[in-house]
């Protein structure tokens, strides 16, 4: 069976997953690049960047995975339902080259990019989506992509075998926080901690064997 795997979700130290407003100019809001800057300094980023333990993590997004879901709010700015060409924010070849479902209230057609990339829009519940997305992953793994509504409401329904979360020592005090709601989520995973000298700290969520 696939599994569904999380990889390199950033949170600050007080649980935001982005800051806000959210917009095209701004698409974390006023966390910038804070979030993300520890894999943006590694070799899986950037080919002058660290050889190190981030690196290490960062390189797990890619192998084994055959399709993501993520949300419409990492998909594009608010209003982009409104645009008929906007297609995401990553060019006419998206990084992902697996097919992409975007779980959304707004559904369109199928959007067929360059290097095996297809965006599909999806109204369903994770359960759902989930079953719709394994079809289309040809018996690979699942990534949830976020942002953090989406990982919220799948780790909600119990539907994540393998999160990798990454710590970084920012508070952002504002923002869309990961953990609401989730009481206790930890209890259903084997939990590991690595402290990266960058200043980090990563963490894995295994789900345990029932
Ligand atoms: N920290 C990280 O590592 C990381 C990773 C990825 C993204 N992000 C950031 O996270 C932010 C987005 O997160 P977010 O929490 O605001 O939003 P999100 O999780 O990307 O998307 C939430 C939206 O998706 C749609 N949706 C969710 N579940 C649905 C369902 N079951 N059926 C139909 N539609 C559904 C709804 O939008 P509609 O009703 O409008 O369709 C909902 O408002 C962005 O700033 C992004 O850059 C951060």
């Amino acid at each position: 069976m696939s599994r569904t795997r999380i990889h390199n979700f950033s949170i600050s130290l007080d649980g935001f997953a982005t800051g806000e407003p959210q917009s095209l100019e701004t698409p974390f809001g006023h966390a910038g690049q804070k979030l993300h800057t520890w894999m943006m300094r590694t070799q899986y980023w950037d080919p002058n960047g660290t050889d190190g333990v981030d690196h290490a993590y960062a390189e797990r997004h890619g192998p084994g995975i055959g399709a993501e879901i993520m949300g419409a709010n990492k998909f594009g700015p608010p209003g982009w339902h409104d645009d008929p060409d906007w297609k995401g924010w990553w060019g006419p070849n998206p990084p992902f080259h697996t097919p992409v479902f975007v779980l959304t209230h707004h559904a369109r057609p199928s959007l067929e990019m360059e290097g095996g990339n297809v965006f599909h829009f999806l109204e369903a519940t994770p359960a759902e989506a989930l079953e719709t997305v394994r079809a289309a992953a040809d018996g690979q793994d699942i990534r949830i992509g976020g942002g953090a509504t989406v990982v919220r409401d799948f780790l909600a329904a119990g539907l994540v075998d393998h999160m990798h979360l990454v710590q970084v020592p920012i508070v952002l005090g504002r923002g869309v926080r990961l953990w609401d709601g989730l009481e206790g989520v930890e209890e259903a995973f084997d939990v590991e901690t690595v402290a990266s000298p960058t200043g980090v700290t990563h963490f894995t969520f295994t789900r345990k064997a029932s």
